[in-house]
């Protein structure tokens, strides 16, 4: 699907906040615990570290914080939030939703809460629901939240996925704003034939968990690593040309360019394509890995942290993950 803003109420991010666990782990730590090295890690996907939930964090204990800063920042109290969306494929367990809990702990007491799934693109296509929501005149006030605690899917005795991912979450509040700017479009998409490219096999009602699928380690990510490497440096292009050309803008005309961050040669294979200039480009996958729906919040609170976004800036931002989904929103950057 593909659209661009309705005309009337304008729709923006007026707040960001974001939460990585405290515990590093490092291209050579994991050197020492599988047959791995510094070097291939860096050459092939360009991550030097991720971060580790510790054994007692949970998903919405990394959300918390990056809600309440974000909340701090568009001046807006939880009891205000009247809609909470949770991107993630590692809610903190499968019902009650962590966005129920997220809404209990932040005081929303007239939220509607639920968690989203759409793999790494999650956050694109919660942010798409909010601005919808908001738009529809359904909500007022929304949060954003998407993240991830990949390391608790991850098989460790796997060298081709495990040092892939990371942990962390970002927050974002969304709400109308008066003069001008905000979401002009989005562009989401997902291919279930892809599906079996990144997939968690057990857990679901296809395959319950059984000592049987524990002892096949049918609960961890499996992946198609090349397969998934060609569909994200597709998509990363046709979705950003796509809502580019949806809403009549240009690649020269965009500022800020945030895609996923899953790994830096696919980021560079888009952005040699796309044409864009890579100081405008956001790359924080050397410090946090592939943190899922995290990536992008948390790639959007270091561009806002390093003073990289402006009001009036044109800001893109590219998702793509486990579906196999993808998703881009094209704004005006609103906030200071
Ligand atoms: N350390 C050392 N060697 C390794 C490692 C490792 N961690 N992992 C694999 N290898 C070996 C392989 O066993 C293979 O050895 P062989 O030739 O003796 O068989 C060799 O390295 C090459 O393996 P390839 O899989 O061909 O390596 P490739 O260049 O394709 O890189 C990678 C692998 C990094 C996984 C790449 O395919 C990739 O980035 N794919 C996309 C993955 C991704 O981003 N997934 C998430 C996106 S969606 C989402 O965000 C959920």
């Amino acid at each position: 699907m593909i659209g661009v803003a309705a005309a009337g109420y304008r729709v923006s991010i007026t707040g960001i906040g974001s939460y990585a666990p405290e515990r590093i782990l490092t291209n050579d730590e994991l050197s020492q615990m599988m047959d791995t090295s510094d070097e291939w890690i860096v050459e092939r996907t360009g991550i030097r570290e991720r971060r580790v939930a510790a054994p007692d964090e949970a998903l919405s204990d990394l959300a918390l914080p990056a809600a309440r800063e974000a909340l701090e920042q568009a001046g807006v109290s939880g009891a205000e939030l009247d809609f909470l969306v949770v991107a993630t494929v590692t809610p903190d367990m499968a019902f009650p939703s962590t966005a129920a809990i997220l809404a209990d702990q932040l005081g929303a007491e007239d939220a509607a809460a639920y968690d989203l799934s759409a793999g790494c693109t999650g956050f694109m296509y919660a942010l798409a629901q909010a601005y919808g929501m908001i738009a529809g005149d359904l909500s007022h006030k929304a949060l954003v939240v998407g993240g991830d605690v990949l390391s608790r899917i991850l098989d460790w005795s796997d060298r081709r996925t495990s040092v892939l991912f990371g942990d962390g979450a970002g927050a974002v509040v969304v709400e109308r704003v008066d003069d001008g700017g905000g979401f002009l479009g989005f562009e989401l998409g997902a291919d279930g034939g892809g599906g079996p490219q990144l997939f968690l096999p057990a857990g679901g009602s296809r395959a319950p968990a059984t000592a049987d699928t524990v002892a096949q380690r049918q609960h961890f990510v499996q992946m198609n690593g090349r397969e998934v490497f060609k569909f994200a440096t597709r998509v990363l292009v046709s979705s950003a040309e796509e809502i580019l050309n949806e809403c009549g803008r240009a690649v020269d005309d965009v500022d800020v360019y945030i895609p996923h961050q899953a790994n830096v040669r696919i980021i560079d294979h888009a952005v040699k394509k796309l044409g864009i200039p890579s100081d405008r480009v956001v790359v924080n996958v050397d410090r946090y890995g592939n943190t899922s729906s995290g990536s992008i919040p948390l790639a959007l609170a270091d561009a806002r942290d390093e003073g990289r976004l402006h009001p009036g800036d044109l800001v893109l931002m590219t998702g793509m993950g486990a579906g196999l989904t993808w998703g881009s929103a094209l704004m005006e950057w609103t906030c200071k």
